[in-house]
């Protein structure tokens, strides 16, 4: 049989306890599964492909602002920050400004911790003047930084427009809990994506590769590992738009025919055309978003934007 070349991965992280908000939102009206459920080993790797296509353009505008104002940014920022990079995946932005900033100490955070380790001992080679820590954690939820991450000149590195999976008043409260966390020398380096035409955000998060399907599609898999579940993958389609009443993208997977989902103890019944949303990505007015790092206990010191794609990276700092 031919399935008997697919092999199971074995669930390495907390499989012991799975998420209770994993079951709440399966067994909600409108069932959910949040986000931080796209970044299994493989959702980790897809997340990088996205990265690469043409019509993904946040990963690229962003990295075209540090290349552009890096130098500016160092200036603004100062040298040898404990640099606490949020969301690190493979390390790769955080690396890139390694050479400007100079921090004293790299702390590296990500739910996948697995990823996260393959990316540290690479740069741990490249750049042995610095010191590094990898925490897998999930700071959506909390921010308990262990007593060897350096409390002087925390900077918190959290790119890429990741703020934009929490509602506005989510990302206020995590902003708050950063500014708590950071003392009163510490600062915030945050890429945030802005609105823009709706076609562009659109294809960003519905490419012609089906990519973006796939990094979808790839939770269904990975909830099945975390549940026990029986999600026919080949069932579900993506789908992926901005709703402008909203502010935000969503993606949503939506059953093609009738779906019968099983898991020990539960299941649920799923009618053809029905939805699971997955992923909310907020896009930000340039006005709104800093008002809401003002409001969380910050002072932006500078934004820097792209001229073309409309995007930005600011710098703020602990404001009293
Ligand atoms: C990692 C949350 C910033 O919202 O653009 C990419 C994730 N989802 N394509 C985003 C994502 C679909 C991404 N963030």
């Amino acid at each position: 049989m031919m399935t008997s070349c697919i092999t199971e991965q074995p669930e390495t992280l907390a499989s012991a306890h799975v998420p209770a908000e994993l079951y709440d939102g399966l067994g909600a009206r409108h069932a959910t599964i949040s986000p931080k459920f796209l970044y299994d080993a493989l959702g980790s790797k897809l997340f990088e492909a996205i990265c690469e296509l043409p019509e993904y353009y946040p990963t690229r505008t962003e990295a075209a602002i540090f290349a552009r104002h890096g130098a500016e940014m160092a200036r603004v920022i100062g040298l040898g920050s404990t640099l606490i990079d949020l969301g690190a995946g493979n390390c790769a932005k955080a690396a890139s400004l390694f050479p400007l900033l100079r921090p004293s100490q790299y702390v590296a955070v990500d739910i996948s911790v697995e990823f996260l380790h393959d990316a540290l001992n690479r740069l741990r080679q490249r750049f042995p003047h610095i010191a590094m820590e990898a925490l897998g954690l999930d700071f959506s939820s909390g921010l308990e930084l262990p007593n060897n991450v350096r409390a002087e000149k925390r900077l918190f590195f959290y790119p890429g427009s990741s703020l934009g999976n929490f509602t506005p008043p989510e990302a206020r409260a995590f902003l708050r809990r950063l500014r708590r966390n950071c003392g009163p020398d510490g600062g915030l380096l945050i890429g945030i994506d802005l609105v823009k035409d709706k076609a562009v955000m659109d294809a960003a998060y519905d490419d012609a590769l089906g990519v973006t399907a796939a990094f979808n599609l790839n939770v269904l898999r990975h909830v099945n590992g975390l549940l026990d579940a029986d999600f026919d993958i080949r069932g579900w389609r993506h789908v992926g738009f901005y709703n402008e009443a909203m502010g935000r993208v969503e993606m949503h997977l939506e059953a093609k025919t009738p779906q019968r989902v099983r898991w020990p103890g539960g299941g649920r019944d799923f009618a053809a055309g029905e939805r699971i949303h997955t992923e909310n990505s907020y896009k930000y007015r340039q006005a709104d978003a800093m008002s809401l790092l003002e409001t969380a206990g910050f002072e932006a010191t500078r934004v820097w934007t792209d001229p073309h794609c409309p995007f930005a990276v600011i710098h703020a700092q602990a404001a009293n």
